[in-house]
């Protein structure tokens, strides 16, 4: 608990107020990435070095942050990324961060790795409730999940695709975290890799087939997240997926990964909007939202920032982190001259068509 959010200014400020707060390993496997931790530092770097190139003296009074995803306004592209073991963070874990996501106006993506039940969260949702998936064991336990999640009114299944093994997590390892016995994942009944450091191998292989499969089980949208090819978004949409997730789980799988706000352009054109394509990894400011949907993004997630601001006060913190971002968008946007989102595109960007994949 801290006496006044006032003193956050910025999205990163709540990293360090976070880590003394949090217990050494807890913090080490949020802050962490894979291997050496080059694709972790890339993320950020890539969006730093792109330089903008405002235009001066348009009409911006009323600037609207806000996106249509499926014919829905959102008030902002800012989504709240999946994020496993919330009560690691805070006691009241994932519902405090529903909460806030609902003061702040934007969904909350619910992990399989929950430390709550998603009916618990459907019940405290004031804002759109998507679930994250993990494949199971057995199909027959996978459709069981998505049935009861969608039941309790999920409105998206995001499935991950790029974590066929966990990465080689070192500080994560090194720091020996572990999710504690008494706390549950009650949606996933393999602990999702962190009941033990070296059990590598606790996540269920999926392939094409499966995703065919789950596409005739979702009957909510259906997301594939961790797509980092223009092939693979086409194989995607060919199997009647709703929307590409474009992120490499925030760094924590195979270092050396392209930065995704570097293949993003790729992916979108491939797409060519035929299904939204949201982006995570490394968003930290508004000006990164602004160049991440000038790229094409319908919209964007964001991981460990806002997880920092649950560790740091909750509720509260959560609601305050994604307000910060949502002013500092909006700014961002009429310093380069757009009011709304619609508009946004590469001539934003110096010199307006930067080389990319
Ligand atoms: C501590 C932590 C736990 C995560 N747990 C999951 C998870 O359970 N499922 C998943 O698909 N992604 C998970 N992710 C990845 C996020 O959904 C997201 O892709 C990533 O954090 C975005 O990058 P950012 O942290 O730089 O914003 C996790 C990320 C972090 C930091």
């Amino acid at each position: 608990m801290v006496n006044s959010l006032d003193q956050f200014i910025s999205l990163k400020e709540f990293e360090p107020a976070a880590r003394t707060v949090l217990p050494h390993p807890v913090y080490e496997y949020i802050a962490g990435g894979a291997g050496d931790e080059i694709t972790l530092r890339e993320n950020e770097s890539a969006f730093d070095r792109i330089r903008l190139w405002p235009r001066v003296l348009r009409n911006v009074r009323t600037v609207d942050p806000g996106v249509s995803l499926f014919g829905v306004r959102f008030r902002s592209p800012i989504i709240l990324a999946p994020v496993a073991y919330q009560k690691m963070m805070h006691p009241l874990g994932e519902l405090a961060s529903v909460r806030g996501a609902g003061r702040a106006g934007v969904p909350f993506v619910v992990s399989t790795n929950t430390t709550t039940l998603f009916e618990d969260l459907a019940a405290a949702a004031t804002q759109p409730l998507w679930f994250q998936l993990y494949f199971q064991r057995e199909r027959a336990e996978t459709k069981a999940l998505i049935q009861r999640v969608e039941a309790a009114g999920c409105q998206g299944v995001c499935v991950t695709v790029d974590t066929p093994v966990l990465g080689t997590r070192v500080r994560q390892f090194r720091a020996g975290f572990q999710l504690p016995f008494e706390m549950d994942t009650p949606h996933n009944q393999r602990g999702g890799g962190a009941r033990g450091n070296s059990d590598l191998d606790r996540h269920t292989p999926i392939e094409w087939s499966d995703i065919e499969w789950l596409r005739s089980v979702v009957h909510s949208k259906l997301w594939l997240k961790g797509v980092l090819h223009p092939e693979d978004a086409e194989q995607a949409i060919r199997l009647g997926v709703d929307g590409i997730m474009v992120s490499n789980h925030g760094a924590r799988n195979l270092d050396t990964t392209v930065a995704t706000i570097d293949v993003l352009p790729s992916i979108c054109r491939q797409v060519s909007g035929r299904v939204p394509v949201i982006v995570d990894g490394g968003i930290r400011r508004g000006a990164d939202i602004v160049k991440a949907l000038a790229r094409g993004a319908a919209a964007v997630m964001i991981g460990r920032p806002y997880v920092y601001a649950l560790a740091v006060d909750g509720e509260d913190g959560v609601a305050r982190s994604v307000e910060l971002l949502e002013r500092d968008f909006r700014y961002a946007m009429a310093l380069v001259g757009h009011a709304s989102v619609e508009t946004l595109d590469r001539t934003l960007e110096w010199p307006g068509e930067n080389e990319d994949a």
